[in-house]
């Protein structure tokens, strides 16, 4: 039988091979993923233990994390999961909640509907360099936003948040700053956010969007979630860092910076505080393995080594003749959108002149050394067109 997997219909069909069709698609995929390196999912952690021994089963974590009840549910390791999270973050341990969500966008979700509950005439600021996730929830909440400058390289302009705050004091403020924004893994200042919102008196709400850098910049000390840093919320992706096989992640939210929900669900013996109700008991079984399995300094040691692995890819993509940047922190490297061969053999991410490649533990010297050399043989192949010229970076990552 010819598979067509384009053709959905196809695969339903009475006579379908159900193996042959599942073989094709982890062809497919084993086949891409050497050159599929513009996707921040790390590739380095064995989860089979997990999925082999509980793959059999509904795990559901329905409702609150702290409900007992429930068939087959993985909440003991949901909550260790939050500890340990909130631990390395130092969140006050009497002033923490939070729970493993679908993704960096439900937490993102879940942390500014907590925020505008609170605050209801909050004006939303988030950059221009913000996850497409904020604008879109910002719309489904009604809130009213107000879009800041963002630098070329990613972080957020501080003179334009502060000009900005100030035309509007009357307002609580809901700020959400990025840790490891999208295209150039920049990382907003939260502490000069704190600052301007506090030299302006406001009251409201500073969440931290990182979903891809919350894990590693806290393994380093460089993200905390104290008491001084003024920070209320953060949304985390668990397929990112920890490369979990299923989407997910995590949000914190400060106890004190929520208004509880108080609605028991009789049918689910808890209490409605998540965006979903039914809740993936999997994921966190994933993301606790990934955790125990490896303890602070494997995972300190894994984002170490990454940044290694990024440090050469910039120097390799140099040697070509290319440009490269990268923040110091960060696995993101970011260049010139590549001649057309170079983009149709190796899956970046781009957005028009620039384009990236993540290098998420996992990857390694001989993919970017391959990709080098594709890169200085496109570049010595005769170029059909006038180059574009090379933008430039004004300030220095
Ligand atoms: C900065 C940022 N925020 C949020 C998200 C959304 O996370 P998820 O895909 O886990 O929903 C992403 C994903 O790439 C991201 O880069």
């Amino acid at each position: 039988m010819t598979l067509d997997l384009a053709a959905a219909a196809d695969l339903t069909r009475d006579d379908i091979d159900v193996n042959a069709v599942l073989d094709h698609l982890i062809h497919t995929a084993d086949a891409a993923a050497a050159t599929s390196i513009g996707y921040p999912g790390a590739v380095d952690l064995d989860h089979t233990p997990v999925i082999t021994r509980l793959a059999a089963r509904l795990w559901n974590n329905i409702g609150d994390p702290a409900t007992t009840g429930g068939v087959a549910h993985t909440r003991v390791l949901e909550q260790a999961v939050i500890t340990w999270v909130a631990d390395l973050l130092g969140m006050p341990v009497d002033d923490r909640w939070g729970y493993v969500t679908t993704g960096g966008t439900e937490g993102n979700l879940s942390a500014l509907h907590a925020a505008y509950r609170r605050w209801p005439t909050a004006r939303i600021y988030y950059s221009t360099a913000a996850h497409y996730s904020i604008p879109k929830i910002v719309n489904m909440l009604g809130a009213s936003t107000v879009v800041v400058r963002a630098h070329p390289d990613g972080d957020m302009d501080y003179d334009d948040l502060a000009a900005q705050i100030r035309k509007r004091r009357r307002w609580p403020a809901i700020v959400v700053a990025t840790a490891g924004t999208t295209m150039t893994e920049a990382v907003d200042d939260t502490t000069r956010v704190h600052a301007i919102l506090t030299d302006y008196s406001m009251t409201g709400h500073l969440h931290v969007d990182a979903a891809l850098s919350g894990i590693p910049l806290a393994l380093d000390g460089q993200l905390r979630l104290d008491d001084a840093s003024g920070i209320s919320s953060i949304a985390i992706s668990g397929h990112k860092f920890f490369g979990v096989p299923t989407p997910c992640g995590v949000v914190l939210i400060r106890d004190s910076a929520r208004t509880p929900a108080r609605q028991q669900i009789a049918y689910t013996a808890s209490v409605d505080t998540t965006i979903t109700g039914s809740r993936c008991g999997l994921a966190a079984a994933l993301l606790w393995h990934a955790i125990a399995a490896h303890g602070r300094e494997g995972h300190r040691w894994r984002a170490s080594h990454a940044r290694s692995i990024a440090a050469y890819a910039v120097e390799q993509i140099r040697a070509t003749g290319w440009t490269a940047r990268r923040w110091p922190h960060a696995f993101t490297v970011v260049l010139p959108t590549p001649p057309e061969p170079v983009r149709a053999k190796w899956l970046l991410a781009t957005d028009g002149p620039l384009s990236h490649l993540i290098c998420m533990p996992g990857i390694t010297r001989g993919q970017i050394d391959a990709l080098a050399a594709d890169l200085a043989a496109a570049i010595q192949a005769p170029i059909p067109h006038p180059r574009t010229p090379h933008p430039t970076f004004t300030t220095a990552p």
